[in-house]
């Protein structure tokens, strides 16, 4: 269809009509000129198509596949593997004619409370953005659009409609905004879904900063913004800022309010005619993708949602080599989650699973287990009975292997968690069986981390998280060797809660959301408050060895439009094939501004058999080291040395350098009277001006103030004072006058221009 043609075709109520959907899952079609409608459907793990007819209040979807959530597959730090999964999941779709599917969500994991945090990927922006890269690669090479939600800062559930996410400037574009640019900027995602809440108290759906200054001119998005779920306040406000694509239907009371704030002067037709181009170009794109002939082979899918699950899953703990099990030895299964397991959230995103494979069923190709179902899962009450039979199943066995975590009533869409812990009958299990059992392996079902009280007593720990449909298959694959772990956290596991950055501040007060641990999120406090986790950022064991060795960097010194090539080697040192997960951080050594200790910059995964050792290789450009300086409003790289750290947890470093980086990067100064002499005298061009005026009154600088009669302290504390005093100052702490306050207007304002000029 030609746009400009039937842009000027189009009423302006039909115009305005295609500013929202036509009903849950449909943009509006226009039959007299021939536009179809586009078919969206949720996301992100699985495809949740509603039956076509449906209405809000019947949901029903159709038989799926549902994949491990992004909480686990994020852990496999594996681009290719999520390329993969997104390739699967755009054939599902173009199968079942659907032309966007709702996902990936990127936001930031803030806290570990947050009920949606399953289905996001990490507390890092970086591998936030890798790994929604690749899921949005893999799924639009299959010619289905996607929609990378939640945009922006929407990172609890709490009150999500109506609460305003309130950061700084640094912490949204370092933190918070990253990975969607990232993902924006590698993989072109056809859409965006803007969130609910409110960023600095300005709704999401209606904010001209998020949808037109940041995401289409600073990151040049060409696509559409469609509205989370009824997160529409004022349509005709979002139009005006940048919001395409009202979802769902507003049953035509948005529309009139568009037409009418046209006709009253109050919105620009214009505005109206650049969002209604962006809904004409999403149909043109899903009309040229059409194809009748794809089919989806679920079975294989199922398989390929097995092999993901298995490589993403991280082995927490695994002390005296408990894991793998060792078939001829006396096995216990316990808990209902091995007979059930908890493999997806609740949600949005629920898929309705063709199949659903459990460790109980699966592990019948290894071996004979006994089995216990040591709690329900409809209530946290201990249940003597149940708990008794697995102590008994456990004593008559070699090794007890628990399956425990969250059950669907702790975390799901729409509300937080109020602790970190499990519920109290799988604790009281867990403890009972160790007292009872000195081999006891416990795989976790979770979409965000839990206290582990019972870490030191138990001898592994298995973070399946929730793994999805083939979970019990992985597990077992994993439990036996069959399969070796090699999936790193892509989260901190803190040991309590309250060790939290955002402890204090979530989930805010009433709609008022403050952020004020700004961009020390996850890793980036523990490490800086030197709070020892349960678990760090991306740790994850194997059942074999790593060593690095030889690291090298393109060069010592480079400038910051340099590229930097960092290699190092890597050997497998133990018996088992195994992947390793290379980890790369950098550290601005010598920051003006307050930094991360180290932040995760790069990373690789390589498969390596025993005894091999492969060439690992980095290229670093400059946005690895550089930082979001709120004097510039952009991104910049400090001049000085950096150093770069190799390793295989962000706790568990293996090798580092060190890299001098030159950069004519320049923080703005603007100079008032009320700078200090310090600021001043750091800056060439200042401390020049300064000396000049000093000379007039025949002071040197260095000695001004200070005399030879004053002891040390008094010393120190007058140059103290001194090189914090505003400029100001000269007027009356000199001896006698030396220049009016216009003269030092003027100084202030020579010196401003000469720093204007040298940027
Ligand atoms: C969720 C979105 C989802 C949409 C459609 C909303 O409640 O926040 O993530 O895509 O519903 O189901």
């Amino acid at each position: 269809m030609n746009i400009d043609v039937i842009l000027k075709e189009l009423t302006l109520e039909e115009k305005a009509s295609l500013c929202s959907g036509s009903d849950a899952w449909h943009t509006q079609p226009i039959p007299r000129l021939d536009i179809p409608a586009v078919m969206v459907s949720d996301g992100p793990h699985g495809l949740r198509k509603v039956n076509e007819t449906a209405d809000m209040s019947n949901q029903a979807a159709i038989e799926a596949v549902c994949f491990p959530c992004a909480c686990a597959t994020a852990c496999s730090f594996d681009r290719e593997l999520l390329s993969t999964m997104g390739k699967a999941l755009g054939q599902s779709c173009k199968a079942e004619k659907v032309d966007v599917l709702l996902g990936p969500g990127c936001n930031i994991k803030r806290s570990p409370l947050c009920g949606r945090n399953f289905e996001y990927f990490s507390e890092d922006p970086y591998l936030a953005t890798e790994i929604a890269t690749a899921h949005i690669k893999g799924v639009q090479s299959m010619g289905v659009g996607t929609s990378l939600k939640h945009f922006a800062c929407n990172n609890q559930e709490t009150r999500r409609m109506t609460c305003s996410a309130n950061m700084d400037e640094r912490t949204f574009f370092e933190i918070y905004a990253a990975a969607f640019e990232g993902a924006v900027k590698n993989a072109k995602p056809y859409t965006i879904m803007c969130s609910y809440n409110k960023l600095n108290n300005v709704y999401c759906s209606e904010n001209a900063f998020t949808l037109t200054d940041v995401l289409r001119k600073k990151w040049g998005f060409k696509g559409l913004v469609m509205s989370d779920w009824g997160a529409v306040n004022n349509r005709p406000l979002g139009v005006q800022a940048g919001l395409d694509l009202e979802m769902p239907t507003s049953h035509g009371v948005n529309d009139a309010l568009i037409v009418e704030a046209v006709k009253s002067g109050k919105l620009d037709e214009k505005d109206l005619d650049r969002v209604v181009r962006n809904v004409l170009e999403l149909v043109n794109k899903a009309e040229s993708n059409s194809d009748e002939t794809v089919t989806w082979d679920k079975q294989a899918q199922h398989e390929l949602a097995r092999k993901i699950a298995r490589e993403s899953a991280v082995l927490l703990r695994n002390e005296d080599s408990i894991l793998p099990l060792d078939k001829s030895s006396k096995i216990a299964f316990i808990g209902e989650f091995a007979n059930t397991p908890r493999y997806q959230g609740s949600g949005s995103s629920h898929i309705n699973s063709f199949k659903v494979t459990s460790a109980l069923e699966a592990v019948k190709n290894y071996c004979d287990v006994d089995y216990a179902k040591g709690y329900a899962t409809d209530t946290d009450e201990a249940d003597d009975k149940l708990i008794n039979e697995a102590v008994e199943c456990a004593k008559r066995n070699d090794v007890a292997v628990i399956f425990a975590g969250l059950t669907d009533i702790y975390e799901s869409e729409g509300f937080d968690r109020k602790h970190m812990r499990m519920p109290s009958n799988q604790l009281t299990l867990i403890d009972r069986i160790c007292e009872v059992c000195s081999n006891v392996v416990v795989v976790l079902h979770n979409g965000s981390p839990v206290e582990l009280p019972f870490a030191a007593k138990v001898k592994g720990i298995l973070e399946m998280y929730l793994g999805g449909q083939a979970v019990g298959s992985a597990t077992c694959d994993l439990l036996f060797g069959e399969a070796n772990p090699c999936g790193k956290l892509s989260e901190t596991f803190p040991l309590k809660l309250s060790d939290n950055p955002s402890y204090l501040n979530f989930p805010g007060h009433m709609d008022d959301v403050q952020y004020k641990e700004g961009i020390f999120v996850g890793y980036r406090y523990y490490d800086y408050k030197q709070i020892e986790p349960m678990y760090p950022f991306g740790h994850g064991l194997s059942y074999t060895t790593f060593e690095y060795s030889d690291m090298k960097l393109s060069s010592q010194t480079i400038s910051s439009t340099d590229e930097l090539t960092v290699s190092v080697n890597v050997t497998n040192t133990g018996k088992f094939e195994g992947k390793e997960v290379v980890q790369l951080y950098v550290t601005d050594d010598l920051c003006s501004y307050t930094r991360p200790i180290r932040e995760l910059k790069g990373f690789e995964k390589i498969s390596l058999k025993p005894g091999e050792t492969k060439k690992v290789m980095f290229k670093l450009d400059r946005r690895a080291f550089a930082f979001y300086c709120t004097d510039a409003h952009d991104w910049i790289v400090e001049e000085g040395d950096f150093t770069i750290s190799l390793g295989s947890s962000s706790r568990d470093i293996r090798t580092s350098c060190s890299v001098y980086i030159s950069s004519d990067d320049i923080i703005p100064i603007q100079l008032t009277v009320n700078s200090t002499f310090g600021d001043i005298i750091s800056i060439p061009e200042g401390k020049k001006k300064l000396e000049e005026l000093f000379d007039k009154i025949n002071t040197d600088i260095s000695s001004a103030q200070t005399d030879e009669t004053m002891g040390a302290a008094a010393k120190k504390m007058v140059e103290a004072m001194m090189w914090e005093m505003p400029i100001r100052a000269v007027l009356s702490f000199t001896g006698k006058p030396i220049m009016t306050y216009k003269e030092l207007e003027n100084l202030i304002s020579e010196l401003n221009d000469e720093l204007g000029q040298r940027s």
